[in-house]
């Protein structure tokens, strides 16, 4: 079982807990005895089998049972002990017990309250508001049924209580640990990049685009979605004007996996203002990296890149030689984007296929037709790739793979979520059952460059309720906090910086580094094996452990976020600061 299937087993099991318990309660509160005693009998169960799953996922990391061992477990004993013992005592009267049969389901729901309201890390006032809780409604039930609580119990409860409301509440009202991000404003990076050789103007604005038949209302770079293709060659100094006509809310460029001076990185409120309507900005770099990359805006970015504005850029180390192309894939209001034009291709010519998922969420690419090899990954060249045959690939919102092959005098076809986006032929072939490539065990492995970290730090992504401003929402969160409360990781230039990402939500997290690619040492306690692997985009799945590392190289203020862009709308953004 995966941790990321127990993660859900448990969950599932907990509820049934509480219901268990609950039901109990109110059957015997009605006085039908043979149901209470049934669902006691199944909540006891399920509450000892959450003994196993508890155990287990504390065995996968501390960060996975926190609270499900600082709160749910002292919870769930007490519940079986109230409810166990009044059972035990087998009363004439079934509905003497109800009380204690709703007392233990408060207390697994309090539980379940605290996992899924606030998960990691478990905090005293938490436990203490969760064992508040249950006392009042334990109190309240009481009365109803009745029965009255002795007054020195309803005076210990209620100074419970109030000593929890007390600490919990200002445990939640305490400000927060991040300072507010400082704008040290460098604009243009006064490094010197050189005379542009290669100039180009953007120009944001509202569009309306055609996709398979249809009017799309969109917002494009020069009228159209993607934006014009970047390219250029290693060496190349680029000068991108953004001109903003009229999206009202901003936008800025992010040069995706690229690692351009931190002036030059795109982030609104942190690198830069947000160009509005009628402004411009230059950016300027050189193209030192080659490879496949991605631009696209920052500025509500969620919004902004879902409606359209994001294009190519790609950076080669020399003039073409074969066929090379380009396969964005974005989905425009529910509708899959046409791929570019397909030429026909000679036998025996050298294809690149250069594959980039500008969406939110994960795509299966599947290439049928040819043997090929992964060349490289988020634009770094793999070491040693072998050929695959009947092999898909997973590739992360935001990330990039290269494909290669040598054109077969028979048809190629891309298939992309079982969709054929690109092809030089009709091809027939069923890839849906294809096993997907685990790029950590791919192409041949050297050895990690660094044997100390000088930093480390662990990201656990969650979910939890979280006050914005003074609204309540339920954010996607990184050690319990979201943006802008999630405090930045503070490095020095020089230092090597490990990061340990743990998912113990319920779906997929694209982890992003901005300004710097993370060498990949593990995943799930099991270091790679394969080539080495820097990447930029890396999907962090429910249930993973992930241990990357870099280089602190690139001074500034970067963001570092899930790239499903409206996780990081909701919270999961925080920032790596150099000192
Ligand atoms: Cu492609 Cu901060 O993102
Ligand atoms: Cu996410």
């Amino acid at each position: 079982m995966t941790v990321g299937s127990l993660v859900v087993a448990d969950l599932l099991i907990a509820v049934l807990a509480a219901a268990g318990w609950l039901g109990g309660g109110a059957a015997s509160a009605a006085r039908r005895r043979r149901l209470a005693l049934g669902l006691a009998a199944f909540a006891l169960l399920a509450t000892v089998a959450r003994a196993i799953t508890i155990t287990a996922l504390a065995r996968a990391g501390w960060w996975f049972a926190a609270e499900k061992i600082l709160i749910a477990a002292p919870l769930s004993l007490a519940a079986v002990v109230v409810a166990g013992s009044r059972l035990l005592r087998a009363p004439a009267d079934i509905r003497s017990a109800a009380v204690s049969l709703l007392f233990a389901g408060y207390a697994q729901s309090a539980a379940l309250l605290v996992t899924v309201l606030h998960g990691y890390p478990a905090s005293a006032g938490v436990g203490l508001l969760a064992v508040a809780g249950v006392v009042a409604a334990t109190a309240v039930s009481w009365r109803a049924l009745g029965a009255r609580p002795s007054r020195s119990v309803s005076r210990a409860a209620l100074v419970v209580a109030v000593a929890a409301l007390l600490t919990g509440t200002g445990l939640a009202a305490a400000p927060g640990a991040a300072p507010a991000v400082r704008h040290d404003h460098r604009p243009g990076d006064a490094r010197a990049v050189g005379e542009p050789t290669r100039r180009v103007t953007l120009t944001a604005g509202t569009a309306t685009v055609r996709v398979r038949g249809r009017d799309v209302a969109a917002w494009a770079f020069n009228g159209q979605v993607p934006g014009p293709e970047l390219t250029a060659t290693v060496g190349d100094v680029l000068a991108v004007t953004l001109r903003n006509r009229d999206i009202a809310r901003g936008v800025t460029l992010h040069w995706h996996g690229y690692d351009v001076p931190n002036g030059q990185d795109g982030v609104p409120g942190v690198t830069q203002a947000a160009v509005l309507p009628g402004q411009e900005f230059v950016y300027r770099f050189r193209a030192d990296q080659a490879g496949t990359y991605w631009y696209h805006t920052h500025a509500v970015s969620d919004v902004g890149v879902r409606m359209g504005l994001y294009g190519v850029l790609v950076v080669r180390p020399a003039p073409v030689t074969g066929v090379d192309v380009t396969v964005p894939v974005h989905t425009l209001s529910g509708l899959p984007l046409p791929a570019p034009e397909t030429e026909p291709v000679q036998a025996g010519v050298p294809v690149r296929l250069r594959l980039i998922n500008t969406d939110s969420t994960t795509h299966r690419y599947a290439l049928a037709g040819a043997p090929f090899r992964v060349a490289a990954i988020d634009g770094s060249d793999l070491r040693g790739p072998t050929p695959l045959v009947g092999t898909a690939v997973l590739i992360p919102a935001g990330g990039r793979y290269d494909l290669v092959f040598t054109a077969p005098a028979t048809p190629v076809a891309l298939f992309v979520d079982g969709r054929p986006v690109y092809s030089t032929g009709p091809v027939s072939t069923a890839t849906g059952a294809w096993p997907v490539l685990d790029p950590l065990a791919y192409g041949v492995s050297s050895p990690v460059p660094w044997s100390r970290f000088d930093r480390e730090f662990t990201l656990v992504l969650d979910r939890g309720l979280d006050l914005h401003g003074l609204l309540p929402r339920y954010a996607h969160t990184v050690n319990g906090a979201a943006d802008p409360d999630i405090p930045p990781q503070v490095v020095r230039l020089g230092d090597v910086v490990k990061f340990t990402i743990v998912n113990r939500s319920l779906v997929v997290h694209p982890w992003h580094l901005h300004g710097h690619h993370v060498l990949v040492l593990s995943r799930n306690g099991k270091p790679t094996t394969g080539s080495p692997l820097w990447l930029d985009s890396f999907d962090v799945r429910p249930g993973d452990v992930w241990e990357v590392a870099f280089l602190a190289d690139n001074s500034g203020m970067w963001a570092n976020h899930c790239h499903n862009l409206a996780h990081a709308d909701a919270g999961m953004l925080l920032h790596l600061m150099y000192r």
